[in-house]
């Protein structure tokens, strides 16, 4: 299914990827289905206005990455396990709730290719509605077990302090770079590598394979915070469902950036003295900084550390059973990597 809106984007909500192996692609399909029915389900409430807030993003599109790797770790174990569609929806709605945050923090005014909540209700909604569907994410990890409840709370305090470190930046004296790392496994890394965690664990994997799928994906979601990075800037407006250039606008240093900035070319001064002002609100001068940036080096340096991450995963993975399981892993790695073009 692809939902086309008035800004011209073309969100697709189809399943992303084709797998490799028919029987895993039908188990992943026939979850995705189940998992969109619970998200939509749990997004219903008495007070409609958080219903329709919800929804809106729901019905938005989005890949439903983190759902995915779910039921795709689910492979490892038994694939039918009645825990693993819950565990998906629960998540995936977690993810849902970080956005409705991160677009209010990052002011960003389209995700989704629709308007984000706090530009077409206002902060206040954007921020109850997050919070609202983080507890309902955890209402559904609550019929899962303690176990999942703890792996959840800890996960989403992760993400919350690479939120944080994000905001605050480097201490003085640390490496941007070093930074950056910490910052990307912490905010997109932990949720994504709980998702290979839940998959494994849910389907009844033997402990060895929970452990793997976790660092696996661990570094799969260091890789898919790093090509979303490079696609903020080099997308174009509508590819994404997001405003390319957001990143540079917030001044927030994304990975092309940092790398523009270590450059000592004298080619560079413009672009360096550009980046090094934080936030570009001026729009010529984020149009210009934007340009330069994808024209620059930076832009493969980022690449091959995309490429660099999914390897990380790769050889994770590669330590586990050969089989349709890991093909279809290894399939999401080539993803992650090819949607950077
Ligand atoms: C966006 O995630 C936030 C990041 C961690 C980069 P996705 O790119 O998975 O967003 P949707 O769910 O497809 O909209
Ligand atoms: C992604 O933040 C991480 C979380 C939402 C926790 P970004 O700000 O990098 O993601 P996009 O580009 O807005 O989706
Ligand atoms: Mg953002
Ligand atoms: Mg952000």
């Amino acid at each position: 299914m692809s939902v086309c809106c008035e800004f011209g984007a073309c969100v697709t909500s189809a399943v992303p990827v084709d797998f490799p192996d028919n029987a895993v692609e039908a188990d992943v399909r026939e979850g995705l289905a189940l998992v969109e029915a619970v998200i939509r389900e749990t997004s219903r409430t008495e007070e409609s206005l958080l219903t329709e807030a919800s929804l809106h993003l729901v019905d938005a599109g989005g890949k439903r990455f983190r759902a995915m790797l779910v039921l795709l770790a689910g492979q490892f174990g038994d694939p039918q396990d009645i825990r693993l569609v819950p565990a998906a929806a629960a998540i995936e709605l977690t993810h849902l709730a970080t956005l409705f945050h991160d677009d209010v923090m990052d002011e960003a005014a389209i995700r989704r290719g629709h308007p984000s909540a706090n530009s077409r209700w206002d902060n206040t909604v954007a921020i109850l509605t997050g919070d609202f569907l983080f507890a309902r994410a955890s209402r559904i990890l609550a019929d899962l077990g303690p176990e999942a409840i703890r792996i959840q709370t800890e996960t989403f305090a992760r993400l919350v302090s690479g939120q944080v470190a994000e905001t605050i930046g480097p201490r003085p004296g640390e490496d941007p770079l070093d930074h950056y790392w910490h910052v990307v496994m912490e905010k997109t890394g932990s949720l994504i590598a709980t998702s290979g965690r839940f998959g494994a664990m849910f389907s009844g994997a033997p402990e060895e394979i929970v452990s793997r799928m976790e660092l696996a994906c661990e570094a799969l979601g260091v890789a898919f915070q790093i090509s979303d990075d490079i696609l903020d800037i080099s997308s174009e407006a509508g590819q994404s469902g997001k405003t390319p250039g957001t990143d540079l606008r917030e001044g927030v240093r994304s990975l092309p950036v940092l790398h523009a900035l270590r450059s000592a070319e004298p080619g560079d001064q413009r672009l360096r003295a550009l980046l090094a002002r934080g936030p570009l609100t001026d729009d010529a001068e984020h149009a210009e900084a934007l340009a330069l940036l994808r024209a620059h080096p930076a832009m493969k340096a980022a690449r091959a550390d995309l490429i660099a991450w999914t390897g990380k995963a790769r050889e994770h993975v590669l330590a586990l059973p050969p089989g349709p399981a890991r093909t279809s892993f290894e399939t999401l790695c080539d993803f992650v990597v090819e949607r950077t073009g």
